[in-house]
């Protein structure tokens, strides 16, 4: 038994007066095996919410392989997810079609990509945002993972194969910032709806997860009594495995029919509320 059936439904109805055949695939996923034959390439997979996608995505049947800049946190990481690893730097474009041709072949063929190498630089204040630290985390967070999504697709498209890719967003790319932080985010999130669209008849998927405040290094909380928030929805922060459940069913063919779509993770902390 295969780890997943896909019952393929034929349907026919009358048009313009004669009888057209319309396929439907619809998928269903054994739990545990959900992302079977997926070939996962998860930037920033060493560490923090990359790494618990890579663990969840591997325990999930899919081949992952982890990319960032520290060879000694990609080899750590990579042990304890059961996954591959390349270096990769993705605030400089120009490897990217070498990097997605290693990866691809390391996996035997990439179909899907997670943009979710990211960093704050959690400047205090406006007046303490420099044109360094604006660029810096442009460079990452937003035309890193711009021109990594374009080498993928292109990738895809060369190989006539269909695939998905998912971005990690942020809460705060919906809701206001002064920061550039935030202004990446609401960036990739009109990136998502942009992707989605223009790639919508050929099989390729864009999503996104946006995460609310996560233990990770970048938040600084740990996976302990430092979770504790009043002002949460949950009364806690979220842990990096509540963001890899969400970000497996958007990768997987569950979410088949989902695409341009930005899956907040907290609890509708942010929701825009007519009564408070
Ligand atoms: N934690 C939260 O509360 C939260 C909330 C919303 C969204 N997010 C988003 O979630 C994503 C992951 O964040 P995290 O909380 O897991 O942070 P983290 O623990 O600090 O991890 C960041 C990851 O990004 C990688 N990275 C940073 N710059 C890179 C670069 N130039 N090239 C390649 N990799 C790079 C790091 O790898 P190396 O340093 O080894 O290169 C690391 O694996 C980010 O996009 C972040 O914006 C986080």
């Amino acid at each position: 038994m295969g780890v997943k059936s896909k019952i393929k439904h034929l349907v026919s109805f009358l048009l313009h007066g004669e009888a057209r055949p319309v396929y439907a695939e619809v998928s269903y996923l054994r739990a545990d095996n959900r992302l079977a034959g997926k070939k996962v390439i998860i930037t920033g997979g060493g560490r923090g919410l990359g790494l618990a996608m890579a663990k969840k995505f591997v325990a999930e049947g899919a081949e992952v392989l982890i990319a960032g800049r520290n060879e000694q946190t990609l080899k750590d990481g990579a042990s304890l997810a059961g996954c591959k690893y390349l270096k990769l730097d993705v605030s400089n474009p120009s490897g990217f079609n070498t990097f997605i041709e290693e990866a691809s072949k390391i996996l035997g063929g990439a179909n899907v990509l997670v943009n979710n190498a990211g960093i704050s630089l959690h400047e205090p204040t406006f007046f303490d945002v420099t044109p360094e630290t604006f660029d810096k985390q442009i460079d990452t967070n937003f035309k890193g993972a711009f021109f990594l999504t374009q080498a993928f697709i292109r990738h895809l498209k060369d190989g006539n194969s269909k695939g998905n890719v998912l971005f990690v967003s942020s809460e705060t790319g919906d809701t206001m910032d002064f920061r550039p932080y935030g202004f990446t985010k609401a960036a990739v999130n009109s990136m998502v709806q942009g992707l989605a669209y223009l790639f919508r008849k050929e099989g390729i998927r864009v999503n996104a997860v946006a995460p609310g405040i996560t233990a990770s290094d970048m938040t600084g909380i740990k996976a302990d009594g430092s979770l504790n928030a009043g002002e949460y929805a949950t009364g806690r922060f979220y842990l990096p495995e509540e963001v890899a459940e969400t970000a497996a069913f958007l990768v997987s063919d569950a979410s088949g029919c989902i695409s341009g779509q930005i899956i907040t993770c907290n609890n509708a902390q942010t929701i825009n509320a007519r009564w408070k």
